[in-house]
């Protein structure tokens, strides 16, 4: 038997649940390299234009289809405009399904540093002695890694099982305050050290020599694709999240938050990675740029290895900068997989609890793979992120712009009984700049993947 649809205590929760989902570990662990490769302050100020621009666009967007259709991603699109525009549903569900299992190794990887530097800490034991071969010899086990993401998984999925107001909320009412005051306790520490200056100035102030031929144009494109990710579009979540939604809640007001606070949390992380970084690189003859784009090696490698530098406070900041990551990992893989459950729940018409069941199941099964080899997790993230996302937000904003009309999204936005500033820039951006930039993410990432061209990023 189906059970009624779950709502959100209140207009609050339903901005914390986004913006938990949106700050994950894109903002912690990709926006600061991408800043440092883009031309620092030149990435920050195009990011941030784009975030508050076509991010909200698509963001209330999502949103809207939600709450309209009251249905998550799998069946909104083919309820508000029929069987043509399913595949924009299944497009937006395969999405989640593939994310949750990798997204989930990750976490299992958080949860095992978070668990050494806890017992380091409170035994005082000396740092890692060689970060570098502990996260090798950790991956290269895959037995551990394969066990903490059954850990990562078994805590998210009996998350869900709480439900919406019982368990989704209840942990970002915790989580979420935790996570701004370490992220900005952290930041500010860091950012006093000695020699932290070199660091902030190389992030902040805009470089454009530093993105290559073809600067801004690359700049743009990897801010693009950055935004989507951090504000989790075209991943269902926001469709679903908006499906529970109450109607006297503003869309736009709530949205404008979740693109903040998610921007907010992004830039702040650049200020705690960055600074300590780059001091480790000048220190070792390195190229900081080489040292932030260390993928997986950066958090689980570089930085284990600079926080054993600073001695017995060392641990501490590790303890306090995993927390950090742990939280914003487990809100977002909380979102994921609420998408994913929501999706069978609606589609089969079946309960919570072993929708929730059987997709953990799903995903310690697929994620063994990802689990047992970096190259399949990789492989899995270059094919979401580069190929079904872009296509999964082009049949949104086709959907939305050209087949439901901005005007009944707009409606939808307006429901809470105030009218929307910049109605017509809306209906514009959403009917013409999302498909094309969009495509411009699909192009790029296709010629970069075919090895065509100069404007891969
Ligand atoms: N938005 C989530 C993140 O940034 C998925 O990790």
């Amino acid at each position: 038997m189906a059970e009624s649809r779950a709502s959100w205590s209140g207009h609050l929760s339903f901005i914390l649940a986004a913006a938990a989902s949106a700050i994950g570990l894109g903002n912690l662990w990709r926006f600061p390299y991408l800043a440092a490769q883009y031309g620092g302050g030149a990435f920050i100020a195009v990011y941030v234009a784009l975030s508050l621009t076509l991010g909200f666009t698509l963001l209330v967007t999502e949103i809207a289809i939600g709450r309209k259709s009251r249905q998550s991603q799998l069946t909104a699109f083919s309820l508000l405009g029929g069987r043509r525009w399913a595949w924009v549903g299944i497009l937006s569900t395969v999405v989640p399904f593939l994310i949750s299992p990798y997204y989930a190794v990750i976490g299992g990887w958080v949860v095992k540093y978070l668990a050494h530097y806890a017992a380091a800490a409170a035994t005082g034991a000396p740092a890692i002695a060689d970060p570098s071969r502990y996260f090798d010899a950790f991956v290269a086990s895959g037995v551990w890694p394969s066990v903490f993401m059954a850990f990562f998984i078994a805590m998210t999925i009996a998350i869900i099982m709480l439900g919406v107001k019982n368990g989704i909320e209840k942990v970002n009412a915790v989580m979420m305050p935790l996570l701004f005051l370490t992220a900005l306790g952290l930041a500010v520490y860091i950012m006093f050290l000695p020699g932290a200056a070199a660091g902030i100035k190389y992030y902040l102030v805009p470089d454009f020599s530093r993105a290559g031929p073809g600067g801004l144009g690359k700049i743009f494109l990897g801010a693009m694709g950055q935004m989507f990710f951090s504000l989790s579009l075209a991943m269902g979540i926001m469709v679903t999240y908006g499906s529970y939604m109450r109607r006297d809640s503003s869309i736009p007001h709530a949205a404008v938050r979740i693109a903040l606070a998610d921007t907010f949390i992004a830039i702040l992380s650049g200020f705690m990675v960055i600074p300590v970084v780059h001091a480790f690189a000048v220190s070792r003859g390195i190229d900081p740029e080489t040292a932030l784009k260390a993928g997986p090696g950066l958090l689980f490698k570089s930085l284990p290895e600079i926080f054993g530098t600073f001695g017995p406070v060392g641990n501490i900041l590790a303890l306090a900068f995993f927390s950090l990551v742990f939280f914003a990992a487990l809100t977002s893989a909380i979102s994921m997989s609420e998408a994913c459950v929501a999706a069978i729940c609606d589609y089969l018409g079946c309960r919570r609890r072993p929708a929730a069941f059987w997709f953990g199941v799903f995903c310690v099964l697929t994620g063994l793979m990802s689990a047992l080899s970096m190259r399949t997790l990789s492989f899995v993230d270059s094919v979401v992120n580069c190929a079904l996302m872009p296509v999964a937000a082009i049949g949104i904003a086709l959907f939305a712009g050209w087949s439901h009309g901005p005007g009944a999204i707009m409606d939808e936005l307006e429901a809470h009984g105030a009218k929307m500033r910049f109605s017509r820039a809306f209906s514009i951006a959403l009917r013409y700049f999302a498909p094309l930039l969009v495509t411009a993410i699909l192009v790029s990432e296709m010629c970069r993947v075919l090895g065509i061209g100069g404007w891969s990023i």
